[in-house]
């Protein structure tokens, strides 16, 4: 398998960072922050507590030349005292518009397809730089919520499905992006549907919220996230933003979290007492309820001014830690959207890319056999890289996969480009080509962050099928050709019944940033293996899953969804949460568990064998689940507890072990308020997706005792 070189690649740091982000020590911070609290009238502290945006909405982004400003959403800085503004810009997938044409990253959803933290920590790293390298210092990324349905429209967002998957790669992108900047995780908590984000009202019981909605956030806020974002909808009656249990009780109290909560952008306060008593921190981006209308209700006696000091000094903390004073001294801007962080991008296409099927070994395409090959479809030669909402990138230059193929094809390989809007020009072309790739899939029309400006973004998106124009393209195709391959772009579950069985290859691509076409090409070409595994199920249809009401002004959620579902329902996705495939083949042997018996506070270590049986080298998702056996309470059938990505030569077996803590199988107990390890069986099944035919290596043990 051929990689870039990226994957050693370090980035150079000047030591100012270093120094700056670790220099103080956490006892020299507090002194320091009390200080200067001390010294800050009422007026200063409340000026620290809010944005000063002069409108409501980024919409306006889109009036503004991206080379020309930097776009940043800024609090105030204090001259008397010397404390600089929060600068910010939105990621995830690049650093936004009007930010000097950033380097564009595939989307979330396509990084989750690589399970591989490390490499999200690379992408968080370039991520840092660029926002610190343009004059900022948050990052307003990543985004974390669970994908419920695939119907949500920022589900090219998010990273997934499972929380513990969502978790491991939320934790890389914190870690890299914060050797610079600060992240804000986000949206704090349950924000699953888009058109109603302002109204709908999740309901969820304590237990389903612990177990299924926070657990990646929890796992973020370990690995140190400096900031929380709270999200648009309501949580169980109060706005997540205003929702003390939330805020308050859990993150603040319960999780030790040091940082701050900024609000989300549009009506994520609308009330300002209840925002500052629920334990919200800072209003972004304006000051509409936490400028006049807080010192108001200071006099008033409504919010204490020891409320003030806690949310001040919580945004003083992250200031201390994160904001030296040479702030951009060192950082290159030239580096930003360049060469070094291409090649980033492109590896992380190369190793997002699932190939869904792949029959008489359509791929991959060799060279001398494959002597011309139509390509398909208008997204071939369209740069699309997703959303135009708050998660737009404005990449330096976007390879489309036609030119990617013509970049690899050379001149051995004749490539002919057709739109495909007429199928009998289709299928008379496709006669006369060795193989046919038709790039089909959704766009920024299709699926969308749904904001106050709807007639540009079309929000959730109910129909899962690909546009029928393109089912067409694909059907007309696949009569007269023996080798169709089937690229598709998008950030969430497509669904393909109608035409699947009538095509050789699937592969999922997703929004591949602006180096795809090449990763795409290089894949084709056989030149990378894919090993990217699906982050999400993907349906047969709609039918197969939950209603999903993008109007709807109440939801109810329990921990039944995704493969949760399926499992339970016993249901067969058209693939399943964790799949893929590869050029090569891989075999799972001897799982053996080193014991039998744990106690509450152990582990266990899950060792199984893997050979690449194969003639090609390549790198396997492991994965592990665990299912409960004879608990008090309902379970699900399974859940996904360790993952680990290996490389493999051929004929290589390595062993992998996978651990597992006692604590991770705890359930939230409802009558204690707390969470429980059931001294109980449990079944370990580790392979190389979430199907149950893929999981055929098991074994039990126990939980007993300490
Ligand atoms: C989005 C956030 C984003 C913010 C600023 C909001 O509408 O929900 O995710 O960070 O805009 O761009």
């Amino acid at each position: 398998m051929k990689t870039t070189g990226a994957a050693a690649m370090m980035l150079a740091m000047p030591d100012v960072f270093l120094a700056a982000l670790s220099g103080l020590s956490d006892d020299e911070i507090e002194k320091r922050v009390q200080e200067l609290l001390g010294k800050m009238t009422l007026d200063e502290k409340i000026a620290q507590m809010h944005g000063i945006s002069s409108f409501n909405d980024w919409g306006w982004a889109f009036l503004v030349p991206s080379d020309l400003v930097v776009l940043s959403y800024d609090t105030a800085e204090n001259k008397r005292l010397g404390i600089p503004a929060f600068k910010m810009v939105s990621g995830p997938r690049g650093i936004g518009r009007g930010t000097a044409r950033g380097t564009c990253f595939p989307v979330e959803m396509a990084r989750g397809a690589s399970w591989e933290p490390a490499l999200e920590e690379k992408v968080g790293e370039v991520m840092g730089y660029e926002t610190r390298a343009v004059g900022c210092n948050v990052q307003l990324s990543p985004c974390m919520n669970v994908l419920y349905h695939p119907s949500w429209g920022r589900a090219q967002e998010t990273y997934g499905e499972d929380p513990y998957h969502l978790g491991r790669m939320a934790v890389g992108y914190v870690v890299g992006t914060q050797q610079y900047v600060m992240t804000s995780v986000k949206h704090f908590a349950v924000n699953n549907i888009d058109n109603s984000r302002y109204f709908v009202n999740a309901v969820v019981d304590e237990r389903t919220l612990r177990e299924i909605f926070l657990p990646h956030f929890k796992m973020s806020i370990d690995a140190g996230a400096a900031t929380v974002m709270s999200s648009y909808n309501h949580l169980n009656g109060p706005l997540a933003g205003q929702n003390h249990h939330l805020i308050t009780d859990i993150l603040k109290n319960e999780w030790g979290f040091k940082g701050l909560v900024m609000s989300d952008w549009v009506q994520a306060v609308r009330d300002t007492v209840a925002a500052a008593n629920a334990g919200l921190d800072l209003e972004m981006p304006t000051g509409a309820h936490f400028g006049k209308p807080l010192k108001k209700a200071v006099q008033d006696g409504l919010v204490s001014e020891q409320t003030i000091d806690q949310a001040v000094t919580r945004i003083l903390r992250c200031k201390f830690k994160f904001l030296p004073p040479d702030y951009t001294a060192g950082f290159d801007r030239k580096k930003v959207g360049g060469k070094e962080f291409a090649r980033i991008a492109r590896e992380t296409e190369q190793k997002s890319l699932v190939l869904l099927k792949n029959d008489r070994l359509a791929l991959p395409l060799r060279r001398g056999q494959v002597k011309t090959i139509l390509v398909l479809g208008k997204l071939a030669d369209t740069a699309n890289t997703g959303d135009l909402a708050s998660s737009l990138a404005d990449p330096p230059y976007v390879i489309t996969p036609l030119q990617g193929l013509k970049n690899l094809g050379g001149d051995s390989v004749k490539i002919i480009y057709d739109p495909g809007r007429n199928s009998s020009r289709v299928r008379a072309l496709a006669k006369l080509a060795d193989a046919v790739v038709i790039v089909a899939g959704l766009t920024w029309r299709d699926e969308s962050e749904g904001v106050a400006l709807p007639v540009f973004f079309p929000g959730d998106r109910l129909d899962l099928n690909l546009p029928p124009d393109q089912e067409e393209l694909i059907k007309a195709a696949s009569e007269a050709s023996q080798r169709v391959i089937v690229i598709l772009e998008g950030g969430s579950a497509i669904t393909m019944e109608s035409w699947k069985d009538q095509v050789e290859a699937i592969v999922m691509a997703w929004y591949p940033g602006m180096e795809g076409g090449n990763a795409i090409a290089e894949a084709l070409f056989g030149e990378v293996n894919p090993s990217g595994k699906l982050p999400i199920v993907f349906p047969k249809s709609r039918d197969q899953l939950k209603k999903f009401d993008p109007e709807a002004k109440e939801v109810a959620y329990d921990r039944y969804y995704g493969y949760r579902w399926f499992d339970q329902k016993g249901l067969e996705p058209a693939f399943p949460f964790g799949f893929g495939l590869s050029y090569t083949t891989y075999q799972y042997r001897n799982l053996k568990l080193d014991q039998k018996t744990v106690g509450q506070n152990g582990k266990i270590i899950a060792q199984v064998e893997v050979t690449n049986t194969g003639k090609m080298s390549g790198e396997e998702i492991v994965q592990l689940y665990v299912g409960a056996k004879g608990s008090r309470v309902d379970r699900c059938v399974k859940e996904l507890k360790a993952f680990a990505k290996i490389p493999l030569q051929p004929g290589e077996t390595r062993t992998v072990a996978l651990e597992l803590k006692a604590a991770d199988l705890a359930y939230y107990n409802l009558n204690t308020n707390a969470w429980e390890v059931e001294e109980i069986e449990y079944t370990v099944m580790v392979g190389p997706s979430s199907r149950p035919e893929d999981l055929k290596l098991s074994d039990n043990f126990k939980i007993a005792g300490a």
